[in-house]
């Protein structure tokens, strides 16, 4: 019993986090030259379960005397049991991800919220006061408000009037500067299309040698496959994707992120030591053997979707409606403020998009259920545009 103790406390000590810049890098990218050098050279902190690994079998955890954390030993206040620290790396979650996802347990980073990963990409790669990232508006605010976080600075390249992305502009702009990240959505947020084909992404992130996020927040809703295929391929590809949405978690918190083992591990280094509580790993996991409902969410998202697709053009006040590749509909309206504080007044919300670069009078409705839809249109029906 004894040597098979050590046996394991030696295996388990084995396993602690290696450092990101132990691991060896594809030649034309250059990984350190791109990432903060404190983050590099960083130790991270090693927390009670990064120097102990608890293994999965219970007999062995059933024989171990957990004195090293400083937890309370004699349970929770209330009833369930939360009284330990979780799995700092999410084995569980992350090993069943993989499956669903088709990526490899070590290219899987976890986040409290997809917004988790933005700030901790933020926080390894680009030197605050100095170093500058590229966005495409109209976007999703949190790239902007995560560098403004950050102190570090953001350009901007303005999608085509259609909302799709000008690559060769941007390629020009990227080459022409020292951006750490490119940060692009597909589909994208607010304006629900997809951005541009896969060989267009291919193409910057060929050319570029920075860091090329692809937000897929709302690919689960899309026609198109997600570009996690690419990961092998690229070395400077980072995807993100959420519960949030079409997993019906977003009380969760938990956001994923797909990307070189070189580059999780250095988000692993800056992360907070248990950034994912035990309650969310475990829901997640659950969620997982779901699949199938996800799925039904899906279908009905796309069948309501489909439904309001079919309504709008009815009205006079509607100028235009965007394509949508998610679970929303942006569409542009003569009346956006009217209409906005009409649909308040009556207790439905949405969000008025109107202040973003090319969204003029745009207002951007979530697919509800079917009654809500209704029950949005049945009020449109009555709004004197
Ligand atoms: C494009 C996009 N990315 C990320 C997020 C945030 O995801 P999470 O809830 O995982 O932080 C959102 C939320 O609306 C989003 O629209």
């Amino acid at each position: 019993m004894v040597d098979e103790l050590l046996k394991y406390l030696q295996r388990a000590h084995a396993r602690t986090r290696a450092p990101a810049n132990d691991c060896g890098l594809m030649k034309t990218f250059n990984l350190e030259k791109l990432v903060r050098p404190n983050i590099w050279a960083l130790k991270p902190y090693s927390s009670a379960r990064d120097e102990f690994v608890i293994e999965d079998d219970t007999a062995t955890q059933n024989a171990l005397t957990f004195l090293d954390a400083n937890e309370n030993p004699l349970g929770s206040v209330g009833n369930a049991p939360n009284n330990r620290y979780p799995d700092p790396y999410q084995r569980h979650l992350k090993q069943a991800l993989s499956t669903v996802k088709q990526v490899a347990e070590e290219r899987i980073f976890l986040g409290n919220g997809s917004d988790e990963a933005v700030d901790l990409l933020f926080r390894v790669f680009c030197i605050p006061g100095q170093d500058k990232i590229l966005i495409t508006p109209p976007t999703y605010g949190m790239y902007q408000v995560s560098a403004d976080i950050n102190h570090v600075g953001v350009d901007k390249v303005l999608l085509n009037e259609d909302f799709s992305l000008p690559t060769e502009k941007v390629l020009e702009v990227a080459q022409n500067n020292d951006y750490k990240m490119i940060f692009l959505c597909n589909p994208n947020n607010p304006t629900g299309n997809a951005i541009a084909p896969q060989e267009a992404f291919e193409k910057i992130l060929n050319a570029y040698q920075g860091i090329v996020v692809i937000d897929e927040a709302y690919i689960d809703f899309a026609a198109f496959p997600s570009m996690t295929g690419l990961l092998d391929r690229y070395p400077n590809l980072v995807i993100l994707q959420t519960f949030s949405k079409a997993w019906g978690l977003a009380n969760l918190r938990l956001g994923m992120a797909f990307a070189s083992p070189e580059i999780i591990g250095l988000l692993n280094k800056v992360k907070p030591p248990y950034n994912i509580n035990g309650l969310t790993q475990e829901l997640g996991l659950k969620a997982l053997e779901h699949l199938d409902q996800k799925n039904e969410f899906v279908a009905e998202i796309h069948r309501q979707r489909a439904w309001l697709y079919a309504q709008l053009p009815q009205f006079d006040f509607i100028q235009k409606i965007y394509p949508s590749e998610t679970n929303f509909i942006l569409f542009k309206t003569t009346q956006p403020k009217r209409l906005y504080d009409y649909l308040v007044q009556h207790q439905v919300i949405v969000r008025n998009r109107s202040t973003q670069p090319l969204c003029e009078g745009c207002l951007r409705i979530s697919v509800g259920t079917e009654t809500e839809n209704q029950r949005l249109v049945a009020l449109m029906k009555s709004f004197d545009g």
